[in-house]
């Protein structure tokens, strides 16, 4: 047996970057046939971010956010080495949105495409590529514009989506802190419930594509509801099993923000105390590939070293999936509370 300590890949900063404009159930009220009180008992938001810059996109947002994280740790965009981006709305299909981030030359990356499942695969893949020495440090960015995919006279979507980002930087430990497990999931089955039919190779854009709205997210809710429920409370009960963990050491759980509804099934699954629940879906939304990252902003000043963190997502494809965190560092006070009214106390 070697004494050399196991060698991980640890959370050590956190950026994000939310637009301004705001749409509110009020606004949505006005723009198809709807009212604040089904949108809140139903899924538990009250308004969400939107990106209205045309000649700005997830790159952008992604650019932001990396650039917050980098600043909190006092590197440069020089200093990364891989940078991996979580995102169903890339700026274009190719090139990756990764590329256009930081205009970081000296890093290489690519886009992961799981839907909400985004920030969690890439996790794990930036975790490996850490862990094996392969890069020294790693940028996790999950991203979502997800304003420019949707169907604003559809009220079965149109009401669920918000636009925004989430980085966090990934560096080596040997403390045993950082990203120590991870399960996850697809079942292309689910292609049918949740997706954007057309733009890609099997349905290219055409006047009729357009006219059907087929480039909008189409969706499935009950089918997608009822499968969400099981995967992520599944997924967080299997990490929690496997890695030997009690609903006392669990500090947060770090919920995939869809529907407050999904969320509470999967912390009662967890035996999870409310105030252990990491929830921000009331005034972001869903953001897709940012909700994770977007929570860790929210609530980095109340995290402490060695906190253990329960991330779960389930997405469109679908994907799931169930991740646990030793958090790496006592939180700096430089959350995102600044920037979201309402955060945490
Ligand atoms: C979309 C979702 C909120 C709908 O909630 P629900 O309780 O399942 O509601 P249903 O789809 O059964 O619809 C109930 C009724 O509300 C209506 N309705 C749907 N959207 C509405 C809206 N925005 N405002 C008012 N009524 C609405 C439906 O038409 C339906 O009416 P009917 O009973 O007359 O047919 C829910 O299914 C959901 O959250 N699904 C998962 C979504 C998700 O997580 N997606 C991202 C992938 S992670």
């Amino acid at each position: 047996m070697s004494d050399t300590p196991r060698r991980t890949a640890a959370i050590t900063a956190v950026g994000a970057y939310l637009p301004e404009d705001r749409l509110t159930n009020a606004d949505l009220e006005a723009m198809v046939d709807t009212n604040d009180e089904w949108i809140r008992t139903r899924t538990g938001i009250r308004e969400r971010r939107i990106l209205r810059d045309p000649d700005k996109a997830t790159a952008f947002m992604a650019t932001e956010a990396a650039r917050q994280c980098l600043e909190r740790r006092g590197l440069a965009a020089e200093d990364v080495d891989l940078i991996i981006v979580g995102t169903v709305t890339p700026d274009m299909h190719f090139p990756a949105s990764a590329n256009l981030v930081l205009g970081a030359t000296k890093a290489w990356g690519f886009d992961l495409s799981a839907a909400c499942s985004g920030f969690l695969f890439a996790l794990t893949t930036a975790a490996r590529m850490v862990e094996a020495g392969s890069a020294r440090n790693a940028l996790v960015i999950g991203a979502d514009t997800m304003s420019r995919i949707i169907d604003y006279t559809d009220r079965t979507t149109c009401v669920l989506f918000g636009d925004g980002a989430g980085a966090v930087l990934l560096e080596p430990n040997t403390e045993g802190l950082g990203v120590l497990d991870a399960v996850h999931y697809t079942d292309g089955s689910g292609a049918d419930s949740l997706s954007q039919p057309a733009g890609g190779s099997l349905r290219p854009p055409t006047h009729e594509t357009i006219d059907a709205r087929l480039h909008y997210a189409q969706q499935d809710g009950r089918t997608v509801f009822k499968r969400a429920v099981v995967g992520m409370a599944d997924a967080a009960a299997e990490i929690m099993e496997r890695n030997g963990l009690t609903a006392d050491d669990v500090r947060y759980l770090v919920p995939h923000q869809a529907n407050l509804r999904i969320i509470d099934a999967t912390a009662r699954r967890m035996g999870l105390s409310e105030d252990k629940v990491m929830l921000n879906i009331e005034r972001y939304g869903n953001t897709t590939a940012a909700t994770l990252p977007l929570c860790l902003w929210d609530w980095e000043s109340e995290l402490k070293r060695g906190d253990n963190l329960v991330l779960a997502a389930f997405g469109g494809g679908f994907t799931w999936g169930a991740t646990h965190l030793k958090w790496a560092y006592d939180g700096t006070g430089e959350g995102g509370t600044q920037n979201a009214e309402g955060a945490p106390e």
